[in-house]
């Protein structure tokens, strides 16, 4: 009969429906983090310039933002905090009187249904901007560790639901673990930024945080973006030490690196859409170059199709509502 191939691919893609029923992978709200930015203050939301639509907010208003994530149906949130001041061993990051840990303990009043995740790091509360200890121009390893530990566990006694180390020092998740396990905090995930490259596309995050490095660069400690193999072995290490969810940051110039870990480990994997992969889609679409929508539901659905579980996304109240451009 015909020699025309019997499959015709086109057939399935005719309309919708089909289109529905064949779809392979679904973006979620259930899949997505809202990364949310405190500072000390009253009533203050400030927006980011490079980050148009996200905002430093005081703690009040942070408040108000997570009973809009409530609204949206967000599962979660993750904090960064920027302190009061800062000095070289990033004292506010672990004092009970910080700003994370106001923030935390607000939200989980206010608001207890919204999960609340903490970035444990010392950058934003370094006056060096580095994300440990410096000695001899140096950032130290161990002395960085007691330090971590420090400040998981007051973010765990403000009542953060997750703890989500970020500082790439060999070691600290099991560090955390087992303090965390002393304490009595044994039911409390961490999620590790496993596989964190030292990457330009952190820029705009940069500034939101007020975290640049003041000499010198994180290449010492974050990953070389060209390898891979290397992040297999971070991933393996923090499973080891006792990590519940995987990290790979940034997401979009890393899918490999997230395809590879979903398939080598079957773990949770976390993705970070950063900070600025977010910039680039809005610059685009308000230049009127691109559709910003389109773009970034795409962007998206292909971190879920290379595997990841979750993505912590700016983009997660765009997502959630289906309004793009918004501003609260
Ligand atoms: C802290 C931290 C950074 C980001 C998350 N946690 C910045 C960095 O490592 O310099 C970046 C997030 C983003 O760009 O959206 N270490």
């Amino acid at each position: 009969m015909s020699t025309f191939p019997i499959y015709r691919p086109r057939r399935l893609r005719a309309n919708e429906n089909l289109r529905r029923l064949v779809r392979e992978t679904a973006l979620s709200v259930d899949d997505l983090i809202y990364p949310m930015f405190v500072v000390h203050g009253h009533n203050t939301a400030t927006e980011i310039s490079s980050m148009p639509g996200c905002y430093q907010y005081s703690v009040d208003r942070l408040v108000t933002a997570a009973k809009e994530l409530i609204a949206l149906g967000i599962p979660g949130t993750i904090l960064f905090g920027i302190p009061a001041a800062k000095d070289p061993l990033g004292t506010e990051a672990y004092a009970d009187d910080g700003i994370i840990q106001l923030a935390v303990q607000a939200l989980k009043d206010a608001v207890p249904d919204l999960l609340v995740m903490t970035d444990v790091c010392l950058c934003e509360y370094t006056d060096h901007g580095h994300c440990g200890v410096i000695e001899d121009s140096e950032v130290k390893n161990d002395p960085t560790l007691e330090l971590l530990v420090k400040e998981s566990l007051s973010h765990a006694r403000a009542g953060a639901d997750v703890i989500a180390p970020s500082d790439m020092m060999d070691g600290r998740v099991g560090a955390i673990r087992d303090a965390l396990d002393e304490n009595g905090y044994e039911n409390i995930p961490i999620m590790a930024y496993a596989a964190k490259y030292a990457s330009a596309f952190y820029g705009p995050f940069r500034e939101a945080a007020e975290s640049a490095p003041q000499f010198g660069d994180r290449r010492s400690y974050q990953m070389d973006p060209a390898n891979t193999e290397e992040a297999l072995r971070e991933v393996a290490l923090d499973i080891q030490e006792g990590a519940d969810i995987l990290m790979v940051k940034p997401a979009l110039s890393y899918l490999d690196v997230i395809h590879r870990v979903k398939t080598e480990f079957q773990v949770p994997v976390a993705a970070y859409n950063v900070s600025g992969e977010y910039a680039m889609v809005k610059a685009a679409a308000q230049n009127g170059w691109i559709d910003e929508e389109r773009v970034a539901l795409e962007l998206l659905t292909s971190i879920k199709r290379a595997g990841a579980d979750m993505i912590l996304t700016y983009f997660a109240k765009s997502v959630a509502s289906g309004q793009w451009s918004v501003t609260s």
